[in-house]
């Protein structure tokens, strides 16, 4: 008989989402009448509509895919050059940043990238992860080894844990101890919160002291409106020798049922070896892209790309105002009913503080019995996350005001 990974066996329940939608179920089989009231407002998923450009390009190149002389096959695993040019150009040149084309790597999604890097990285890393998290950092430690057990709070043996809540904005602060590698995510989720560019500065501080590599997931930089907060890690001085930046076209693009990502991995940045020689990060991860992925699709591709054009612009500054516009109204609704509210004003995620003495499933139960809405318990993000729940903003105008108008009335 196959051995299987042990590894799986320490994951604590399902994963938060499919939990989620387990017990969502339930009550939608149970409660056949309350399901037709039923709003989600728990994964954050977007609901809009493509933007019309990305459509346009996409019906264009699959009549490109119907003429065997435009026809295309495999495309280059890093992805095409027409869009991670358009990305150096758009995302990061245009922004004074400095990053290269070839520094940029196409993918299907920044939950695979964020959970595939650890492929790069050896064993017995000491790892940081601030608490609440996005599960999928913890769970891909899990899954590859790097972790001991998790104990009766689901904290697991081996990661350092950096306490986020209120009364440091949800941006840990610098460890005293040293760590090699630290995910930071901001606009955050799932708090909504944002690192000001002297709170990076001194996490770049850190990691170049440390010899840390940051993982940077900023997939919902799109939503920043404070013109002084950073949209990229690279924006720091120094944070090309110490970061990787993970970026999405899920959110701001409205891709999740697409599948297009990118992950930016500076030439210079370094790792090393068990016997101190250093090693560049930049061409394992090409390496490891070649062997274990064939390329985004050309289709999805175009559509990306299309993104970065006046017209996409125009239409993705126009979800964004949608989204963020909800996130106005979710945070307004939760302080008029006398709930502490954190996030919504940069981040599609309003983070909630739960009534005294409530958990944050009990919460969950609350919202899915009493308001038939669907929130995320924040335990699920992690001990720190309990007493919270998070509520996200990607829903249409009618089901937000709809959401309002219940979270008001709940007793
Ligand atoms: C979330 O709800 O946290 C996100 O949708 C998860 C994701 O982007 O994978």
């Amino acid at each position: 008989m196959a051995l299987i990974n042990e590894n799986f066996l320490k994951l604590k329940a399902g994963y938060l989402f499919p939990e989620i939608a387990r017990r969502v179920k339930a009550f939608v089989d149970g409660n056949p009448e309350a399901a037709k009231r039923l709003i989600r407002c728990g994964i954050g998923d977007v609901t809009e509509a493509l933007p019309e450009a990305v459509r346009y390009a996409m019906h264009e190149a699959i009549d490109e895919m119907g003429d065997r002389k435009t026809f295309k096959g495999y495309g280059p695993e890093q992805g095409y050059d027409f869009l991670r040019n358009a990305i150096a150009d758009h995302d990061f040149k245009a922004k004074g940043v400095n990053v290269d084309a070839d520094e940029i790597f196409i993918s299907d999604g920044s939950k695979c990238d964020t959970g595939n890097i650890l492929d790069i990285f050896g064993r017995g890393n000491k790892i940081a992860i601030t608490d609440p998290v996005y599960p999928v950092y913890v769970d891909t430690n899990v899954m590859i080894g790097n972790t001991g057990d998790a104990d009766e709070n689901g904290a697991y043996a081996g990661l350092t844990y950096l306490k986020c809540g209120p009364e440091n904005g949800f941006v840990p602060a610098i460890p005293s101890e040293r760590v090699d590698l630290v995910y930071l995510c901001y606009p955050n989720n799932p708090t909504g919160a944002v690192a000001t560019r002297a709170q990076l500065e001194a996490w770049v501080q850190y990691a170049l002291k440390n010899d840390t590599i940051i993982l940077y997931d900023a997939a919902y930089e799109a939503f920043i409106r404070d013109p002084e907060i950073p949209h990229s890690i690279f924006e720091i001085p120094g944070a090309r020798d110490c970061a990787i930046e993970f970026r999405s076209f899920s959110k701001n693009g409205g891709f999740t049922g697409m599948r297009c990502a990118f992950v930016v991995i500076p030439k210079g940045l370094m790792g090393k070896t068990a016997d101190g020689t250093k090693q560049a990060i930049h061409p394992l991860w090409s390496r490891r892209h070649s062997t274990k992925f064939n390329g985004a699709s050309y289709i999805i591709q175009k559509g990306a790309e299309a993104l970065y054009t006046d017209e996409g612009k125009s239409q993705v500054k126009a979800l964004i105002e949608h989204y963020m516009g909800n996130a106005a109204l979710l945070v307004q609704a939760c302080k008029d009913a006398g709930l502490a509210v954190y996030g919504g004003v940069n981040a599609p995620y309003v983070w909630v503080g739960c009534p005294a003495g409530v958990t944050s499933w009990q919460m969950f139960d609350k919202m899915l019995n009493e308001a038939n809405v669907v929130i995320t318990p924040g335990s699920g993000f992690g001990s720190a996350g309990e007493g919270y729940f998070r509520i996200s903003a990607f829903n249409s105008r009618a089901n937000v005001e709809e959401v309002c108008t219940r979270i008001k009335a709940l007793k």
